[in-house]
């Protein structure tokens, strides 16, 4: 059994100021749903401000990106040890809009995937089609191949470490979502692509989020398709009120004790 893991994308938003605001009254707001796993990803310049303020809090931090490398001459880039060693437990790689305005490529993100499991953090792996893509019939040959080559040389034991995030572009902060049954099919094809790979049972206990405009009043009919496992969020976490809302909503349709 699963708990839901609703993660928050705070993008390139939030001053430490700001931050400091914003995740004290998350906390405030989501501190009694222990069936749920949240964490918040900050920008960098928040993380030590934010890290500080969740000490005594269950909520995870993780990082928006990071580099492949564990030191060297990168100028503009940080590392996994550097991510750790300020308390995140999370790192977010191959978000589209790094794909997009960065050009990072799956063998890049491979390489990213491969070093934070090396330094112990949890990797949320995003793939997902552009519209055009999917007009086009495509959208499972592109995830397929996502899937594939990012994950490219992963084991059985570190699989068991990472989160897919299934975000379509066409639905990041458009206001579009994904229909309820366009994420599950999606999903239930990304869990029999990574069974194929790594086996039915161990496939099963991957967390898939379901990412792209998710907001407290379509929450509730993502969360209860049997192949969503939570949520990566981005405009909706910048909120309290909002991301609070969608952590409360997954705890109560939380597949937790449930036969499913
Ligand atoms: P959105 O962003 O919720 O604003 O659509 C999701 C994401 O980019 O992770």
């Amino acid at each position: 059994m699963k708990k839901p893991l609703i993660a928050g994308n705070w993008k390139m938003y939030m001053n430490c100021k700001e931050a400091t605001q914003l995740v004290r009254t998350i906390k405030a707001g989501v501190y009694k749903f222990h069936d749920v796993i949240t964490v918040i990803c900050p920008p960098f310049t928040a993380l030590t401000t934010v890290s500080d303020e969740l000490k005594d809090s269950e909520i995870g931090l993780g990082a928006q990106n990071m580099h492949f490398e564990t030191e060297g001459a990168y100028t503009g880039e940080i590392s996994p040890p550097m991510l750790k060693e300020i308390g995140c437990r999370y790192v977010i790689l191959g978000h589209s809009e790094r794909r997009t305005h960065f050009k990072e490529s799956d063998s890049f993100i491979q390489k990213k995937v491969k070093t934070a499991l090396k330094y112990s953090l949890l990797p949320i792996v995003c793939v997902g089609e552009t519209l055009q893509e999917r007009e086009a019939g495509k959208h499972w040959e592109v995830v397929n191949r996502q899937i594939d080559q990012s994950l490219a040389d992963i084991s059985g034991d570190e699989i068991t470490k990472v989160i897919i995030a299934y975000e379509p572009v066409w639905a990041i902060g458009t206001g579009k979502t994904a229909t309820p049954e366009q994420a599950e099919e999606m999903h239930a094809f990304i869990r029999g692509v990574l069974s194929e790979k790594f086996g039915e049972e161990t496939s099963s206990k991957l967390y898939i989020l379901y990412g792209g405009s998710v907001k407290p009043d379509n929450i509730e009919s993502l969360i209860e398709k049997p192949n969503v496992d939570g949520a990566l969020v981005g405009g909706a976490s910048l909120k309290a009120e909002s991301f609070a809302q969608l952590v409360a909503s997954s705890a109560a349709s939380s597949k937790v004790g449930s036969a499913s």
